[in-house]
């Protein structure tokens, strides 16, 4: 089970800095058992080091929310693999729907990018979902299988732990409505399907697929007691430590009620 925040474009470095000390003080304490829930958080890139640094004894790992397709070049304003990993970080998400959005990303690109995080040790968290549109339409396991098969054509894995897929409606980010859980799960199921029949059984069954939009602590329960759903890519609700740790806790409630 991972609980993983994107913090999006949120909080200065010294704001940053003070959200990563109080995780790893959550961390830290004896309080609450959060049993084998595993962690990860992206902030923007200028917070890296910092937040890195204020993580070291705690074991979450550390993302970065895009990154370019190639080493490096005259690509102003832009960040790149061989930079991430030279910091120690250890994922990247890519494709989420504002870059998407906001700057046409194609799944032709998001798989360029996902082979290169794969070339320098990265974890790809390759997110896709649908529009509310597109769901009305009746079009949206269509559309998300399409944006799995665009993103991953080509990379391959040699194991679960190398590869990560965030099931986002586009809907549900930052609204406050999140999908049915059995709506998300009959979503992850599909995405499952997908990857079986291009990565084979065993390396599918782990590959961890994350919901994400509007999961907060009170319904983080439902969704993540789906059996196709494996954590969680928490925005608005990552952003302070005890709604982020209080969905983890649920992730361990999970873990210790079903073993899932
Ligand atoms: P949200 O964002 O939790 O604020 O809906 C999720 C995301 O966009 O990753």
């Amino acid at each position: 089970m991972l609980v993983a925040g994107n913090w999006k474009m949120n909080t200065d470095v010294p704001e940053g800095r003070a959200l990563a000390d109080a995780i790893a003080e959550g961390l830290s304490s004896t309080a609450a058992d959060r049993g084998d829930v595993d962690f990860l958080v992206c902030p923007p890139y200028v917070h890296l080091p910092a937040v890195r640094e204020a993580l070291a004894d705690v074991p979450v790992a550390v993302g970065a929310q895009d990154m370019h397709a190639q080493d490096e070049g005259a690509y102003t304003g832009d960040v790149s693999a061989p930079m991430l990993s030279s910091i120690g970080c250890d994922a990247v998400i890519l494709g989420h729907s504002e870059r998407r959005t906001y700057y046409d990303e194609t799944d032709a690109e998001v798989n360029a990018k996902a082979q290169q995080a794969r070339a320098h040790d990265l974890v790809p968290i390759v997110c896709v979902g649908e529009t509310l549109e597109q769901r009305k339409a009746g079009e949206a396991d269509t559309v998300v299988r399409s944006q799995v098969d665009g993103a991953l054509s080509d990379v391959s894995i040699d194991g679960a732990d190398e590869l990560i897929v965030a099931y986002e409606p586009i809907w549900a980010i930052g609204t406050g409505e999140s999908a049915a859980a059995e709506q998300a799960q009959a979503m992850h199921a599909v995405i499952r399907d997908d990857l079986r029949e291009r990565y084979g059984g065993d390396a599918a069954d782990e590959v961890p697929l994350l919901y994400g939009g509007s999961m907060k602590p009170h319904n983080a329960y439902g969704l993540l007691s789906q059996p196709d759903i494996d954590g969680g890519l928490i925005g608005s609700a990552s952003l302070e430590a005890e709604s982020f740790l209080g969905i983890a806790e649920k992730a361990a409630e999970v873990l210790e009620t079903s073993g899932h």
